[in-house]
């Protein structure tokens, strides 16, 4: 399994936990960005996502939860971006949002709410690189992993095969070895973890080993 590791955290620094994790097999450094408008909270400035890059050995996996994601994507684009992702719930041209970030050589992935239905990506999954399915309300790591994921990503997995679409399922929030597995048999293609990770580095083990 894909395995993109959060540094979002209420302990320790994200630049501590990078540190950590470039001995690891992990594939990404999942960096969650929030603007306290999209989310209340707010997290990694540009100057820290630089520092970040600096040191990681992993390429960044960029979570945009942001009101105004193109205001990000040129600076980004200057890191190791592997793959940079907006909400649907925000961006009035979605379609010139995927084709300019695509024009940086960047991955490109559309995240949506628990409450937002599946059926809204069908335009895009044809042109778009993942979907990030989020498990909790986008804001904040720790939170409780909501059940109705697993119907929404055996349905998305059927929206994309339908579609002959290559788009991978990525699954944010509340993700721990009581959901994992069944999150893989229904479809899951990436794992994205803070708090199960950060609570025990053996847990990467377990996770890739799906
Ligand atoms: C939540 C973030 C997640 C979060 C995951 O809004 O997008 O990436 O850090 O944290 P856990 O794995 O603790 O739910
Ligand atoms: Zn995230």
């Amino acid at each position: 399994m894909k395995l993109s590791v959060s540094i979002l955290s209420k302990e320790e620094k994200g630049i501590d936990l990078v540190k950590k994790f470039n001995n690891t097999n992990i594939d990404y450094v999942h960096v969650d960005v929030m603007d306290g408008k999209f989310v209340n909270n707010k997290a990694f400035p540009m100057s820290e996502i630089k520092k970040i890059n600096d040191i990681s050995l992993k390429p960044l996996d960029i979570h945009l939860m942001v009101k105004n994601p193109e205001k990000y994507i040129m600076d980004l684009a200057m890191l190791n971006v592997e793959c940079i992702t907006f909400h649907y719930e925000v961006v009035k041209d979605i379609n010139h949002l995927i084709e300019y970030i695509k024009s940086f050589g960047i991955k490109v992935g559309i995240s949506i709410k628990p409450e937002t239905d599946i059926n809204v990506l069908k335009p895009y999954l044809n042109s778009i690189d993942r979907v990030l399915v989020m498990s909790v309300t986008p804001g904040e790591s720790g939170q409780t992993f909501i059940d109705d994921t697993y119907e929404k990503i055996k349905n998305l997995k059927e929206l994309i095969d339908s579609l002959n679409s290559k788009t991978f399922i990525s699954v944010d929030g509340g993700v721990n070895d009581t959901n994992a597995n069944l999150l893989k048999e229904n479809g899951a293609d990436i794992l994205v973890s803070a708090s199960f990770i950060q609570k025990n580095l053996d847990n990467i083990k377990y996770l890739k080993e799906l």
